[in-house]
């Protein structure tokens, strides 16, 4: 049984066949369909919002990770587990009460996530590594798929992990953006325990064979 998790990206999905797209997920060796949520202040791009989300669980039959890249989060956190997330990141730069927003994010029955833009020093998460479910490190900078992947989150995996190891939690690392075949084993290797990949699944010719093909090679 593989124990890293692969968690689909739907923003490179087909959003005129959201629903088979969403199926395709559910009958793959995927673990989560990860769900980005951009509201074009945070980040330069909007993506969807509460509907799309909405009709995305209607669909799915596994966790919904939801990444809010949006500011001032702590407004919509009741919104998105109302509408069914498992996992709930916030960014936490864009979180001036980080503690506060892990605490409502938990209360409110979901898994806390922390997402790190690439600039952000994993050691920020010092002091709130162990209130913290996920934490994303961001591999490119968020806002679009298809980006090329930034080759020092290797450095970034491996500190963490270590931080995570010396302080007793027992938070995942998931890594988000410019995941492939290339660097899936390697990023494991490192310490991650969540592989996101968007466009990499979704414009190869048989996504759930790619899905399947991720999920052998990161073991
Ligand atoms: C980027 C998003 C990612 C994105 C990854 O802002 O957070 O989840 O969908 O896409 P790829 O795998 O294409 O880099
Ligand atoms: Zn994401």
């Amino acid at each position: 049984m593989s124990k890293t998790k692969i968690a689909p990206s739907l923003l490179a999905a087909d959003f005129g066949n959201l629903q088979r797209d969403v199926e395709l997920v559910n009958n793959s060796a995927a673990d989560w369909h990860h769900i980005d949520v951009m509201d074009g202040v945070f980040v330069p791009n909007i993506s969807y919002g509460m509907p799309v989300v909405k009709a995305i669980a209607k669909h799915a039959t596994k966790p919904l990770d939801v990444h809010l890249m949006i500011v001032d989060p702590d407004r919509y956190i009741q919104t998105f587990a109302d509408l069914g997330a498992q996992i709930l990141s916030v960014h936490y730069e864009a979180c001036t009460h980080l503690h506060r927003s892990l605490q409502a994010i938990k209360s409110a029955g979901m898994k806390a996530g922390v997402a790190l833009n690439p600039h952000t020093n994993v050691q920020l998460l010092e002091d709130t590594i162990q209130d913290i479910d996920v934490v994303c490190l961001m591999s490119v900078n968020p806002g679009f798929g298809g980006q090329s992947f930034i080759e020092n989150t290797y450095t970034k995996v491996k500190s963490l992990k270590e931080m995570i190891i010396r302080k007793g939690a027992k938070t995942l690392i998931e890594i988000d953006g410019g995941v492939t075949s290339k660097n899936a084993k390697a990023l494991v290797d490192s310490g991650a325990d969540v592989l996101v990949a968007g466009s990499f699944v979704f414009k190869s010719k048989h996504p759930v064979d790619t899905i399947k093909e991720l999920k052998e090679l990161a073991g």
